[in-house]
Parts: structure tokens; C-alpha cells; sequence
């Protein structure tokens, strides 16, 4: 009796378990599906009279990260112009485009948010904190968020087709939508500064290795 049942248990076995394998996996691919259907599929939107809406579900979030920079007061004479921590991104489908050809592509979507530097009560007076990790600037809440897209299409007078757009440099919620900067309050200072294609490369070691091959 006991062996009659320990053998019927291993047929079962044989039966369900390459059932599960295969329930498994499509469960696993409908969860993968989504997310990289969407990521891919951003296009940036806009309003009747041109006003870039803000990406759905904070969608950049999401996106490959190419680097970061902190500028606080206590460096800056008290009065740093962004007192805070700079975080960049680019859309995945540009960013594959970049890795393969070192090169800005038609449609690419750069999005930069800002987090204050995070203050406690008890901050350091240079507004450096003692965590556990060391003393230094950590991140406190978000605070602010910008975006350029190129694009010749879209943008054919704007000096290297770039447009720069703004969200406000303020706490969330950001604006809804943001109006298509002048050249000179934007665009002109990174044309001047920015090491390559008016993206500011010489801060983002993501983007500088994903070009030497990397
Ligand atoms: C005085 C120079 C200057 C001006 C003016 C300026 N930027 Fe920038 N921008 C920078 C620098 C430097 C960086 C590199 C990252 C950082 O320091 O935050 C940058 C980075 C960016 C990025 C990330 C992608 C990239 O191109 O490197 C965006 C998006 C951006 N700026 C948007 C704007 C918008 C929108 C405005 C106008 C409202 C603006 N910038 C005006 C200097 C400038």
C-alpha cells in the first residue's frame, strides 16, 4: 500500500511539475512584459499649445541613471544657485542608441531631478550630516525637475535642436505641464560649458564609459 502510493505520488509529480515549470515562466514573462514595453515606448506629450507634460508616473524614475553631483551652501559661500543633489537620466531607447553609437539620437529624452540635501535637526554647521556610512551631504526630499529632448524635427531653430523644459524648483507635486525655454536662459550656458552635444558629459561616468566601450 505504502509503495502504491509513494509511486503514484512520482507519476503525479512527472505530471505537475513541468506544469508549474510552464506556469511559472508565463508568469514570470507577463510580470517582465509590461515594464520594458513601457519604458521603451515613452514619447514625450504635449498640450494643444506645446507645453510638455510632465512624464506619466514619474516614469523617469525608471530610467538608466548616467550620474550625480552635489553642490551644497556650505561650498558655495551659503549660497549655492542648487543647493542640492543633482541626479540625471536618459530614456532606455536613447540610451541603447548611445551605447551602441556614442552618439545623441533624434528623440533623445535627458530628465534631471533634484533632491535637497537631507538636514535633521543636528546637522553639522557646514550642513553635512553624521550617518552611519561617514559625515557627508546625504539626500533629503525631492526638489525640482527639468528635461530636455532633442529632437530636429521638433525643434529646428534651437541650437543643436535641444529644448530645455521645467517643472518647477520646488517640493513635488511638480507642474503638470512646462513651457519650452528660450534658448539664452538654457540652452546657451550648456552650449558654452557642456563637454559634448550640450550634454554635460564630463559629469556622467555612465555615459562616458558606455562610449569607450565599456
Ligand atoms: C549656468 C549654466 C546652466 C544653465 C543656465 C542651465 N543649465 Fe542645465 N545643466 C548645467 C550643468 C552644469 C549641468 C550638469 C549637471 C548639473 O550640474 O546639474 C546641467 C544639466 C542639465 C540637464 C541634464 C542633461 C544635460 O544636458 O547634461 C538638464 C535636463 C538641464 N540641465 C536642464 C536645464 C534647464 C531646463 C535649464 C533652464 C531652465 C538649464 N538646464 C539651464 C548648467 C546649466
Amino acid at each position: 500500500m505504502f509503495l502504491r502510493k509513494t509511486s503514484l505520488n512520482s507519476k503525479l509529480l512527472t505530471i505537475v511539475a513541468p506544469i508549474s515549470i510552464v506556469v511559472g515562466l508565463a508568469a514570470l514573462s507577463i510580470n517582465i512584459a509590461p515594464a520594458v514595453a513601457q519604458d521603451a515606448s515613452y514619447q514625450p506629450e504635449f498640450t494643444d499649445d506645446k507645453m510638455l507634460k510632465l512624464p506619466r508616473g514619474k516614469i523617469w524614475r525608471e530610467w538608466p541613471f548616467v550620474g550625480s553631483l552635489v553642490t551644497p551652501n556650505a561650498l558655495n559661500g551659503g549660497e549655492a544657485p542648487f543647493p542640492e543633489h543633482h541626479m540625471v537620466y536618459i530614456d532606455p531607447v536613447s540610451w541603447s542608441h548611445y551605447k551602441e553609437t556614442g552618439e545623441f539620437r533624434e528623440g533623445t529624452v535627458l530628465a534631471k531631478e533634484l533632491t535637497l540635501v537631507r538636514a535633521p535637526d543636528g546637522a553639522n554647521e557646514d550642513g553635512s550630516t553624521d550617518e552611519i556610512s561617514g559625515t557627508g551631504y546625504f539626500m533629503g526630499e525631492f526638489s525640482g525637475f527639468e528635461i530636455t529632448i532633442k529632437s530636429e524635427e521638433l525643434y529646428p531653430d534651437e541650437p543643436g535642436n535641444w529644448a530645455y523644459y521645467t517643472f518647477g524648483h520646488h517640493a513635488e507635486p511638480y507642474a503638470e505641464t512646462a513651457v519650452r525655454q528660450p534658448a539664452e536662459a538654457c540652452n546657451a550656458c550648456h552650449e558654452a560649458s557642456a563637454a559634448e552635444d550640450f550634454v554635460f558629459t564630463q559629469f556622467y561616468p555612465v555615459l562616458r564609459a558606455a562610449k569607450g566601450g565599456n
